[in-house]
């Protein structure tokens, strides 16, 4: 099938270049970025603003079309990256008004990728089918576990320094770390367009404008130096959750085509590797008075451009409005429970019922150590940034947006000037935040999560009925897959009383065989309960206390007729 294919566009492609005489040629792994290169015909006074109409379509091998913008890379040079999605001979032409950058064609020859990391194997990521998850682009299962990076494009985050000697660089000693615990998600933002965070943001490449003003003087010093930061996410296979810079400063629609420009550069830019676009910063944050209906139009109009419609969504406030649901843009649900919060699981219950479903995330909660001015006057108690971790998922996220004091956003030294970066006993620098035990402990999560089908589960209130349990912040609530009633995992947030938990898991097979574990979430550790009981004839079966008190656990239980030996001995910790 396809070397037929290949045939027949090389002898079709044979022909349309044949009318051609710059066609520049790449061969390149799917799901991997090429990268063209061209020069414009005039020397614009503003180059990022005066030209708004180069792109190019690349043609599948199975004819089918894709558009990718292109940007403004310094002088009279302009790029287009693309990353081909399919094996086999694709072509391309540009698109302009500049006759330099116009009607350029040439081919792309993607092979299958060689390397072993699962974004390049399985294509970008997007909504599921049923919306309740997210998905690679070949609809494989992808679970998020994000650590909060909001500095990380910035000079807070150094890309190329390091004060400690186990890390050759800040930015990339905590790519590398998280990538060694199982985070599958790395968010950052740019605040290119909000002097709220530095006037303007810079990094080691300078600040993201020049004098001539936000919006208008771009510098590409400052967006090369991104490159090399999401260039290295990439390379290690980071999904990268980029709020587009939007801030939060959009209160009318008189800017609203100013974050359109940058929203479409940066999809240029950054579209062709792994990224999710999570649009702004707190849209609907009460302070700013936000135009909630202008940021639906930015987010609209960059899903509308991007050829791979990947998920996207819009970063809330503390405030979680049910809206956008019916668009088409909207993605997934990024939610923020804030910090030093608890919530019971009815919080995000609400988000999950909210019709039609749209797949929902937990996305800033309780950072571990955040400091006394954004935890209510106090450092957050670890187990509550651990519990909005699980709580979430037990009420149906698809996953868990992490972050620590020193490195959501990037402290260099305990000293750090930043309000961000606290002062005295509560500084943390990202050295120490590196360590913190709760980020350890996602790592046990994910290994939890993703040891079992966790798509298959859903919020499930009938599974087991408590009894001699709280039914405040602390109630314990379960997944479970429904009919099949092959697995149920249940949270049992910790009562700083110390009350057992009581309980009797219902709707089982009564004819099949069970295995029922604590998971301690605090060290990553199973208990065996019992490996192989039957349910009562009414499908039933009584939770026993667990391990100790005073302390959260998760119950698994998992139908064990179907089970192979192998995995028996996998699941035996
Ligand atoms: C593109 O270039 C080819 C050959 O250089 C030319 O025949 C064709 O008319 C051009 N198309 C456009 C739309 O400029
Ligand atoms: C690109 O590939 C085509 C088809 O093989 C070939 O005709 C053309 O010369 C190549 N162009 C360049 C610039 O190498
Ligand atoms: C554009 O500007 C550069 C640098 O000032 C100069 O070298 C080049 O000749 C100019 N090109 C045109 C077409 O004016
Ligand atoms: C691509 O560019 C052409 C002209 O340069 C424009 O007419 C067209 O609308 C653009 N398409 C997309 C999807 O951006
Ligand atoms: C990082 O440092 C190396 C060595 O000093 C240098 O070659 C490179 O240009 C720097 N990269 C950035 C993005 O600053
Ligand atoms: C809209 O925003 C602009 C720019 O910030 C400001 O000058 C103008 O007063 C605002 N208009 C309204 C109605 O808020
Ligand atoms: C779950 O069931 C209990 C007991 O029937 C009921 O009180 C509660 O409202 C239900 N909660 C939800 C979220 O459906
Ligand atoms: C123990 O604490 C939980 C909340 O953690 C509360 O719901 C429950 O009522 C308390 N039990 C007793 C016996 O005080
Ligand atoms: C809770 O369950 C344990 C173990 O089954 C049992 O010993 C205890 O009496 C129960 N407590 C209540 C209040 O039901």
């Amino acid at each position: 099938m396809y070397h037929l294919l290949f045939l027949q566009y090389v002898v079709l492609n044979a022909l349309f270049l044949s009318k051609t005489t710059k066609a520049l040629n790449f061969t390149a792994q799917c799901w991997n970025p090429i990268e063209i290169q061209l020069t414009a015909q005039y020397n614009y006074s503003n180059p990022y603003i005066d030209v708004d109409d180069f792109n190019a379509s690349f043609i599948s091998p199975t004819g089918e079309t894709m558009t990718m913008s292109g940007f403004w890379d310094g002088g009279q040079i302009w790029k287009i990256r693309f990353a081909p999605t399919v094996i086999g001979l694709w072509r391309y032409q540009t698109h302009a008004t500049d006759v330099g950058l116009n009607n350029q064609t040439g081919f792309i020859l993607c092979h299958s990728y060689t390397g072993s990391l699962p974004i390049y194997t399985h294509g970008f990521i997007k909504p599921s089918a049923n919306n309740r998850y997210l998905t690679y682009a070949d609809d494989k299962p992808f679970y998020w576990l994000g650590d909060t990076h909001w500095s990380g494009f910035n000079i807070a985050e150094r890309y190329n320094q390091s004060n400690d000697a186990r890390f050759s660089s800040m930015f990339k000693g905590l790519v590398d770390r998280r990538c060694e615990q199982g985070f599958t998600v790395w968010k950052g933002e740019t605040f290119a367009n909000n002097a709220e965070q530095g006037n303007p943001p810079s990094n080691e490449g300078g600040p993201a404008w020049g004098k001539g003003g936000f919006f208008i003087d771009l510098n590409i010093g400052f967006w090369r130096n991104i490159d090399y930061r999401i260039q290295y996410l990439a390379s290690k296979g980071m999904v990268i959750s980029i709020a587009q810079g939007i801030g939060r400063s959009m209160k009318n629609a008189s800017v609203e085509s100013d974050h359109k420009r940058l929203a479409r550069y940066i999809l240029a830019r950054y579209g062709a590797y792994p990224t999710v676009w999570v649009t702004a910063q707190e849209y609907n944050d009460a302070y700013s008075g936000a135009c909630g209906p202008c940021w639906a139009r930015v987010a609209a109009y960059v899903f509308d451009l991007d050829p791979y419609k990947r998920a996207n969504s819009m970063h809330n406030a503390a405030t979680n409005p049910i809206a956008y649901h019916d668009q088409s843009w909207y993605g997934f649900v990024t939610l923020q429970q804030a910090h030093n919060r608890v919530n019971s699981v009815d919080y995000w219950l609400a988000q999950y019922d909210a019709t039609p479903a749209k797949p929902i995330l937990e996305d800033e909660a309780n950072y571990e150590d955040i400091i006394p001015p954004y935890g209510g006057g106090t450092i957050t108690p670890k187990w509550k940034t651990r519990q909005s971790a699980w709580q979430s998922q037990i009420a149906g996220t698809f996953g868990f947006t992490y972050g620590a004091q020193g490195i959501w956003w990037g402290c260099y030294t305990v000293q750090d000037s930043n309000f961000n970066c606290g002062t005295g006993s509560d500084a943390r620098a990202w050295n120490m935040a590196i360590d913190f035990p709760v980020g350890e402990q996602m790592s046990f999560m994910a290994q939890f999560w993703t040891s079992i089908d966790w798509w298959t589960l859903s919020p499930d209130n009938n599974s087991i009925v408590w009894s001699n349990a709280p039914t405040d912040t602390q109630r314990p609530y379960q997944k479970s897959d429904g009919d099949n009633r092959a697995l149920v995992v249940a949270y049992l947030p910790l009562q700083l009383n110390g009350t057992v938990y009581n309980g009797t898991v219902t709707n089982l097979s009564p004819t099949d065989i069970y295995m029922s574990r604590w998971f301690n979430p605090r060290n990553g550790a199973y208990t065996i309960i019992d490996k192989g009981w039957t349910p009562t004839k009414t499908g039933l079966w009584s939770i026993p206390n667990q391990p100790t008190f005073s302390d959260d656990w998760v119950l698994l239980i998992q139908r064990i007729n179907d089970l192979t030996e192998p995995n028996l001995y996998r699941m035996k910790k």
